[in-house]
C-alpha cells in the first residue's frame, strides 16, 4: 500500500518535473533541486511534499523588484522567508540554481549572483540536494551532512520548528528582522533577538534601542506573556538551554493550525493563526500590548500598571517615591524612583555581614530585566533570600523556574537598579529589599488587621450585655438616635435643602421645588446646558455650593409619582465609575426633576466633531473613553441587579469629567417614562437616527443587542471624527457605509481622525474599528454582548470574527436631517428607507 503510493508520488513528480523543462508556463510541482534537475527560473516553483508551502520569485510591491521566498500557499502573502531581502532582481530572468558544491545561487538574467548560500566548502559533492521540507524548511545536504538550512537564517518570520536565540559557543545568531515596509522585505530597523545574559529573554530592538522584552523564561513561559499558557495545548514552547544552543522554539501539535510569528515592520510581534474554514489569520497575541510594554517606562525601581490610568500608569515600587515628582508630573517618569529610608548593610573584613534589612513581596509582575542580575537555577527560594541579605548590594530576587508550582525554584538576584517591571497576569513574586523601618510599617499595618476582628466581637459582646441589662428600654432609645441621624443625613447632603415623601427607607434626598428655583435662576437661560428629548437641562449651585446638573423633564411622561420616586430610587442605585450619578429628585406638581453631578467638560460631541478641540483628544485618551463607556454600559446590562437598556445612547449623551473619563447620562430614562414600555415590540420608539439599530428602528424591538449597535456607532464616531448622520461624503449615506467601504478595500486607516492619525498605533485602531464594525452588524444575534466587547477592547490577542455589511439608514425627511441631534419619540410614524447597499 505504501509502497504503492510512492511510487504514484514518484510518478506525478516526474510528470511535473518533465512539464517544468518542456517549458509548460509556470507549472511544476517538485520539492526538490538536484542532479535531474538543477536549478528554477522565474514563473516556476518548488512546492512541499504536502503542498503547504511554496517556493518562488514573487514581488511584495513594484513589479520591478523580484526576490526568491517562500510562502505559506494557502495564503500567498504569508511570506515566511526571502533569500535576496536586500538585493532585489529588476526583472524576470532569475535563475536559482545549485551547484557542484551544493551552494545556492540565485543569479540574474546576466549570470551575476545577486544572492548566495555561501556553503561552499570547495569540494564537488557527490549527491547534494535542496529540498523545501513541509515544514517550510528549505535544505540543502549531501547525503546525511545538513550544508545549509533557510531555517538558521530567518526573515521576519518564525514557524514551528526555527530556533530564536544563539550560539554561545561561536556567536551565531537566530534573530528575526523586520521588513522596511509590508512591500519591501529589505532589512528593516526592528529586530527580535534572545537575550542570553541573565534569564533567556526575547527582546526587541529599534536600531540600537531596547524597545520591549517579553521578560525571563520562567520554566512555563515568558514571565511578561502569560497569554502562552492559553495555546499551549496547540503549540508547545520550549526554551532549550545546552552549551551550544540557548534558543526559544516552538512546536505545533499534530491537529494544530498553522502558526507564525511574524516582527511587524513597527516592531510588533504577533502570533498569527491561519484558520482554514474562514480562511483569515488571526491573532493569538502580540507584544508588545499595551503601554505598560514600553521598556523601563517608569524608569529605575518604578512600576508599570495598565489599571492605573488615572496616575498615567506608573508608581513606585514599594518603599521607593519619585526621584523627580515635577518631571512625573510633565509625563516624564523614566527617571525612576529612589529609596525613601536607606539600607543598613555593611560587611566586614572578615567577610561578614552585618545587616537589619528585609524584604517586601511585589506580587504579580513581570520580572525586571535580568541583564545584570545573577542566576543560580539549583538554589532554593530560602538559600536565595540568604545569599541576598548577605550581599550588601543585592537589591532583589526571585525564584528563576515556577514550572515545578509553589513559590518556584532557582534564584535570580539583582544588583544596582531593577528595571521594566509591570504587573501582569499570573505575574510572578519579586522580593524587593527595604530597611527595617519601612518593613516594620507594614507590620503594625498587619497586626491592626488581626486586633481589628477581636475588637469589634468584644463591642459586640458588650452590647448585647447592655441590652439585657436595660431590658430592651437603653436599646430602643439607641434606635431612636440612628434613626434621627440618619434623617439628618440625608437633609444635608444637599444643603438641608431636602423635603422628606414620608418612607424612611429612601436613600435619594429630595429637594424642594423652592431651592431648584433659586439654584438655577428661575430657569433662566444663561443657566441652560442643553436640551434632549427628555427635557432641558440646567446648571445649578445648591446652598452648600455643590455645582449639579438639574433635568426638567418635558411633561409628556404621564406616570404617577409613587411609579416616578420608585423608578429614580432603582436607579439612583446604579453607581459606576463610568455613569453620570443621580443625586437627587422633585416632584411638584407635574414637575418632575433629577438632579445629577455636574461634569464641567460637556459632552464628547463637543470635542470629537468640532476642528478646535478635537486635538485635546489623543488615540489613548479616545481608547480609553470607549473602554470606559463599553464599561458603564455592560454595568448597565448585566452587573447592576437589574438589565437597564439605555435605549438613547450617542455621542451627546457622554459626558466627560475633568480628566476625559467618559459618564453616561440619560440612562434609565425609558424607565422613568413608564414602565410599560419596558414590554418587547413596544410601538413607541425612544431613541436618536443613525445611533438606533434597524430592528428597533423599523419594529420597535429592542434588547441589549440595539445599545451594542449604538455603542458601534459611537465608536466610529469616535475615531473617525465624524458624525453618524451629517457626512459630507457625496458617495456614502453615512458613516457606516463610508467605514464598511474602506474596511472591505483595507483602506481602513483611511478614516481614522486626522488629529490622531499620526501618534496613534495602527494595530490598536484597526482591531477597535473592527470592534466597531461588528457592533453594527445588521442582525442583533451576530452582535456581541457588552461583555464580549469589554473583553474584546481589553485583550488585544483575542480573535476576532469578521464582520458582515451593516445595513445603512439615511432619513427620507432631509429636515429632519438637519436637526438629527434631536431625540424622537414617536408612535410608528417613523420616516426611515434603507438603501441598497451603497
Ligand atoms: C537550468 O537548467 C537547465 C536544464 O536543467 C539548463 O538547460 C539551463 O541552462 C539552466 N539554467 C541556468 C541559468 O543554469
Ligand atoms: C535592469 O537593470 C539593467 C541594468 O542593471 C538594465 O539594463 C535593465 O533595463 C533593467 N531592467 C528593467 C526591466 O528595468
Ligand atoms: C534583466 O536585468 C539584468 C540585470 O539585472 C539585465 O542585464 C537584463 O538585460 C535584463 N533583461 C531584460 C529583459 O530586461
Ligand atoms: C556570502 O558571502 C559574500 C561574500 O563574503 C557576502 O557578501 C554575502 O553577504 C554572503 N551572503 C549571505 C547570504 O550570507
Ligand atoms: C515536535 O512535534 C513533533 C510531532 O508533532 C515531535 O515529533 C517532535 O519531537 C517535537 N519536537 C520537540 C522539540 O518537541
Ligand atoms: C547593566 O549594567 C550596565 C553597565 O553598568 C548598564 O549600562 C546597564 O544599563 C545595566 N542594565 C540594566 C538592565 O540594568
Amino acid at each position: 500500500m505504501f509502497l504503492n503510493l510512492r511510487v504514484i508520488v514518484l510518478l506525478s513528480s516526474m510528470l511535473d518535473l518533465s512539464l517544468g523543462t518542456s517549458g509548460a508556463a509556470g507549472v511544476s510541482s517538485t520539492d526538490t533541486l538536484n542532479d535531474v534537475r538543477r536549478n528554477i527560473t522565474d514563473g516556476q516553483t518548488l512546492v512541499s511534499a504536502g503542498g503547504s508551502f511554496t517556493l518562488g520569485f514573487f514581488s511584495p510591491g513594484a513589479p520591478d523588484r523580484r526576490y526568491l521566498g517562500i510562502w505559506f500557499t494557502a495564503s500567498t502573502d504569508a511570506v515566511v522567508w526571502v533569500a535576496n531581502r536586500d538585493s532585489p532582481l529588476n526583472n524576470t530572468t532569475g535563475v536559482l540554481s545549485i551547484n557542484s558544491a551544493g551552494t545556492l545561487l540565485l543569479l540574474d538574467g546576466t549570470g551575476n549572483t545577486a544572492w548566495s548560500s555561501n556553503t561552499t566548502t570547495g569540494n564537488t559533492l557527490s549527491s547534494s540536494a535542496a529540498q523545501l521540507l513541509e515544514s517550510g524548511n528549505l535544505f540543502v545536504s549531501d547525503e546525511s551532512a545538513v550544508l545549509w538550512q533557510s531555517f538558521d537564517h530567518p526573515s521576519n518570520t518564525l514557524v514551528a520548528g526555527m530556533r530564536l536565540g544563539r550560539n554561545p559557543q561561536t556567536g551565531t545568531e537566530w534573530s528575526l528582522t523586520s521588513w522596511r515596509s509590508p512591500a519591501d522585505p529589505a532589512t528593516g530597523d526592528c529586530r527580535r533577538a534572545m537575550d542570553t545574559r541573565g534569564l533567556p529573554d526575547c527582546v526587541s530592538w529599534r536600531g540600537t534601542a531596547k524597545k520591549y522584552r517579553t521578560g525571563p523564561w520562567n520554566g512555563l513561559w515568558f514571565s511578561g506573556v502569560p497569554e502562552m499558557a492559553s495555546y499551549s495545548d496547540m503549540f508547545t514552547n520550549v526554551v532549550v538551554v545546552r552549551p551550544d544552543e540557548v534558543a526559544y522554539v516552538f512546536n505545533a501539535t499534530a491537529a494544530a493550525p498553522f502558526s507564525r510569528l511574524v516582527l511587524s515592520e513597527a516592531g510588533v510581534v504577533q502570533r498569527l493563526v491561519w484558520d482554514a474554514g474562514s480562511r483569515v489569520w488571526n491573532v493569538f497575541a502580540q507584544a508588545p500590548r499595551d503601554v505598560c510594554d514600553d521598556y523601563a517606562k517608569c524608569g529605575a525601581f518604578g512600576l508599570c500598571n495598565v489599571n492605573t490610568a488615572s496616575t498615567l500608569f506608573c508608581g513606585c515600587v514599594l518603599g521607593f517615591g519619585p526621584v523627580s515628582p515635577e518631571q512625573w508630573s510633565m509625563r516624564e517618569a523614566s527617571a525612576g524612583c529612589r529609596r525613601n529610608v536607606p539600607l543598613d548593610c555593611r560587611r566586614d573584613d572578615g567577610g561578614t555581614t552585618t545587616t537589619t534589612d528585609g524584604f517586601a513581596v511585589v506580587s504579580g509582575v513581570k520580572l525586571p530585566d535580568t541583564d545584570n542580575a545573577t542566576v543560580d537555577m539549583s538554589a532554593t527560594l530560602k538559600e536565595c533570600r540568604a545569599r541576598c541579605l548577605a550581599k550588601c548590594s543585592c537589591v532583589a530576587f526571585a525564584a528563576a523556574d515556577i514550572s515545578g508550582g509553589g513559590d518556584g525554584t532557582g534564584c535570580v538576584i539583582w544588583v544596582g537598579d531593577i528595571v521594566d517591571v509591570r504587573y501582569v497576569d499570573k505575574g510572578q513574586d519579586l522580593y524587593v529589599r527595604l530597611a527595617k523601618s519601612e518593613l516594620v510599617n507594614k507590620k503594625r499595618g498587619n497586626m491592626l488587621k488581626i486586633l481589628l476582628p477581636i475588637m469589634v466581637f468584644l463591642l459586640v459582646l458588650m452590647c448585647i450585655f447592655l441590652v439585657w441589662m436595660c431590658n430592651f428600654r437603653v436599646f430602643q432609645f439607641f434606635l431612636l438616635g440612628m434613626r434621627r441621624n440618619k434623617d439628618i443625613q440625608a437633609k444635608t447632603m444637599l444643603g438641608g435643602a431636602s423635603k422628606e415623601l414620608g418612607d424612611e427607607n429612601i436613600e435619594l434626598p429630595f429637594v424642594s421645588f423652592k431651592d431648584i428655583v433659586t439654584a438655577t435662576n428661575d430657569f433662566s437661560n444663561n443657566n441652560m446646558l442643553g436640551q434632549g428629548g427628555f427635557g432641558k437641562v440646567y446648571k445649578g449651585m445648591l446652598e452648600d455650593e455643590k455645582e449639579v446638573a438639574i433635568k426638567r423633564l418635558s411633561k409628556s411622561s404621564g406616570q404617577g409619582v409613587e411609579e416616578f420616586r420608585n423608578e429614580v430610587v432603582l436607579i439612583a442605585k446604579l453607581q459606576h465609575r463610568n455613569l453620570v450619578r443621580l443625586l437627587g429628585c422633585c416632584i411638584h406638581g407635574d414637575e418632575r426633576l433629577l438632579i445629577y453631578e455636574y461634569l464641567p467638560n460637556k459632552s464628547l460631541d463637543v470635542f470629537i466633531f468640532d476642528a478646535a478641540s478635537k486635538h485635546l483628544l489623543d488615540w489613548p485618551t479616545r481608547s480609553q473613553i470607549i473602554k470606559g463607556v463599553a464599561r458603564g454600559l455592560l454595568y448597565l446590562h448585566q452587573d447592576s441587579r437589574l438589565t437597564i437598556i439605555h435605549r438613547d445612547l450617542k455621542s451627546s449623551n457622554i459626558l466627560l469629567d475633568v480628566d476625559m473619563s467618559p459618564k453616561i447620562s440619560d440612562f434609565g430614562m425609558a424607565r422613568i417614562f413608564g414602565r410599560d414600555q419596558q414590554e418587547a415590540n413596544t410601538n413607541r420608539v425612544v431613541g436618536t437616527y443613525g445611533y438606533m439599530s434597524p430592528e428597533y428602528a423599523m419594529d420597535g424591538a429592542f434588547s441589549v443587542k440595539s445599545d451594542t449597535y449604538s455603542f458601534g456607532v459611537i465608536l466610529l464616531e469616535i475615531i473617525s471624527g465624524l458624525k453618524i448622520s451629517l457626512l459630507h461624503l457625496p458617495d456614502f449615506p453615512n458613516l457606516l457605509a463610508y467605514a464598511w467601504s474602506l474596511w472591505k478595500d483595507c483602506k481602513t486607516m483611511d478614516m481614522v481622525d486626522s488629529s490622531i492619525v499620526d501618534n496613534c498605533s495602527p494595530t490598536e485602531v484597526l482591531r477597535c474599528i473592527h470592534i466597531g464594525l461588528l457592533c453594527v452588524q445588521d442582525n442583533p444575534n451576530t452582535r456581541p454582548l457588552m461583555s464580549s466587547v469589554v473583553f474584546m477592547l481589553e485583550n488585544d490577542s483575542t480573535a476576532l470574527s469578521t464582520p458582515k455589511e451593516p445595513v445603512y439608514f439615511a432619513q427620507r425627511n432631509s429636515e429632519a436631517k438637519e436637526t438629527g441631534e434631536n431625540t424622537s419619540s414617536s408612535m410608528n410614524n417613523m420616516s426611515l428607507t434603507v438603501l441598497e447597499g451603497r
